[in-house]
């Protein structure tokens, strides 16, 4: 049984929890997995009443609705739904809110904090909750979820530990990446470790690179405010790309207990050569969109979007090369890139194996044998391909790229939203998909000497026509004329 807990986000009407909570909300309460009497607060600093809240909430839930709203699923989650007027930094306020709480007798007294708010709040909320006694486990638990970005660079993020530790003890921390959320992310735990066939092939010794990429054909979508001055290299390569890099190199961990499977991510994030300054250039690459064509329509450029500096050289695209120092990976270069305005909407990660030793078919008319890939594609649709040569049909000698897909690739019976899955974990306290702080430290150690270079060269960045694959320029981050950027799933 999942005990009752009152949710309360803060943020509740704003990009994240119209686009990401609510909708998950409202698909575990159809799928009945929420606890009877669970009661949601939303607490927002603009005024609006319970009612004109869920109306708005209504509105955006019927866009949002696999296969349509469902009124009964409403009208369950209507009434469990309430709006709080608040300065969420203010003590005062929620102590309000901490009396109600106390004196409502439907609103159950376990309770969950999202932070559904810019990171700048983090630690003055985590402060305000605490003055008003709300972090006391009295009657019921108290966990409070930490979105991305965890910090700005190594050491503004050891600053907000250090203040969330304060007033949390941290089995009550939850910091969430919703990558790790995601079916496919998860499945390359299960596609490593649940087969044997591919595990010995799994290293230095058969992979020739790794690279993985996500793409996104949408600007920065109205969040100028958050995104100028962050980048893509906080927004995803920190945090998301570098998780599913763990994941693909990672030892098998002892157990499927959450710290097992953290200690070994951490051990590849601890395994990563560092970047010196002077190897920025050769191992990082940043770009910006300008004006271009997105699926047929004219978008402006970066500079150009609301509510962006002039001038500003915050990078939209960013690409890494990085190298793990271990047995398993020693000189594999991992490729790690990201994008928005770009052509597609793909993430893949797509591991490259070297060409078998002997050339046995130098004679015929095979000119060059391709190397074999595995693909795994992340979304829009998940799949797990392998990528064979095979002899074309007929009298010659020649061959072609096979593809051997997993019979699921592109069903997409059922579409659970990486939200659902975790918020579900917060309630059912399972931390194992959420990041311990040395996971996050580590991975700014990856990033912040890039960042810091960056930060200094404010005259100029590179720039890609929206619309494109992105800048060519930063093909010199290949260790070898044979490396090129697989674009999605289905361009090599
Ligand atoms: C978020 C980033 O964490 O992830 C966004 O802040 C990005 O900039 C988003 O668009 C991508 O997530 P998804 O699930 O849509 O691939």
């Amino acid at each position: 049984m999942i005990d009752p807990c009152t949710f309360i986000v803060f943020g509740a009407t704003g990009h994240l929890s119209r686009n990401k909570l609510l909708p998950a909300i409202y698909h575990l309460e159809e799928a009945g997995r929420l606890p009877a009497d669970m009661a949601l607060i939303g607490v927002s600093r603009r005024d609006a009443s319970d009612n004109s809240w869920r109306e708005q909430v209504v509105e955006l839930l019927t866009q949002k609705a696999r296969g349509g709203i469902k009124q009964a699923v409403l009208d369950r989650l209507s009434s469990r739904m309430h709006l709080i007027t608040a300065d969420m930094e203010d003590p005062e306020s929620l102590r309000q809110l901490k009396e109600r709480i106390d004196t409502d007798a439907t609103l159950p007294k376990n309770l969950v904090f999202y932070m559904a708010i810019p990171p700048s709040h983090y630690s003055r909320v985590a402060q305000a909750l605490a003055t008003a006694g709300l972090n006391i486990e009295n009657g019921g638990w108290r966990r409070l979820v930490i979105e991305k970005p965890f910090g700005f660079d190594s050491e503004s993020a050891q600053i907000l530990d250090d203040s969330l530790h304060r007033h949390f003890r941290e089995e009550q921390i939850f910091r969430i990446d919703h990558y790790l959320g995601k079916g496919m992310v998860q499945n390359v735990l299960v596609f490593r470790f649940a087969n044997l066939m591919l595990e010995p092939l799994w290293n230095r010794n058969y992979i020739d690179h790794v690279q993985i990429t996500h793409s996104e054909t949408q600007g920065i979508a109205g969040r100028a405010a958050f995104y100028d001055g962050v980048g893509a290299m906080r927004d995803m390569i920190q945090s998301h790309l570098l998780q599913m890099l763990t994941l693909v190199a990672m030892e098998p961990p002892a157990t499927l207990d959450p710290e097992s499977l953290r200690d070994e991510k951490v051990k590849v994030l601890k395994s990563i050569r560092p970047i010196s300054k002077r190897a920025v250039n050769a191992h990082a690459f940043r770009a910006q969109y300008s004006p271009g064509t997105v699926k047929g329509e004219k978008v402006a450029g970066y500079l150009q979007e609301e509510g962006i500096a002039a001038h500003s050289t915050t990078e939209t695209y960013a690409s890494l090369k990085l190298y793990i120092d271990n047995w398993r990976w020693r000189d594999v270069p991992f490729y790690l890139r990201t994008g928005k305005r770009l052509a597609k909407n793909s993430s893949v990660i797509a591991i490259r194996f070297k060409n078998p030793p002997q050339q046995l078919f130098r004679k015929t008319q095979i000119e060059q044998l391709k190397p074999n890939w595995v693909l795994l594609g992340i979304q829009p649709t998940e799949c797990l391909r392998l990528e064979l040569q095979v002899k074309e049909p007929g009298l010659e000698l020649l061959t072609h790229t096979t593809r051997l897909d997993a019979s699921y690739c592109g069903v997409n019976q059922y579409e659970l939203d990486a939200y659902e899955a975790l918020l579900l974990d917060v309630i059912e306290n399972d931390a194992s998909l959420f990041l311990r702080y040395d996971e996050i430290a580590w991975a700014w150690d990856v990033v912040d000497p890039i960042l810091k270079v960056w930060d200094s060269e404010h005259e100029f960045i590179h720039t890609y026509p929206a619309g494109s694959w992105g800048p060519t320029e930063d093909t010199r981050l290949f260790d070898r004329e044979d490396h090129n950027w697989r674009n999605s799933l289905d361009e090599s």
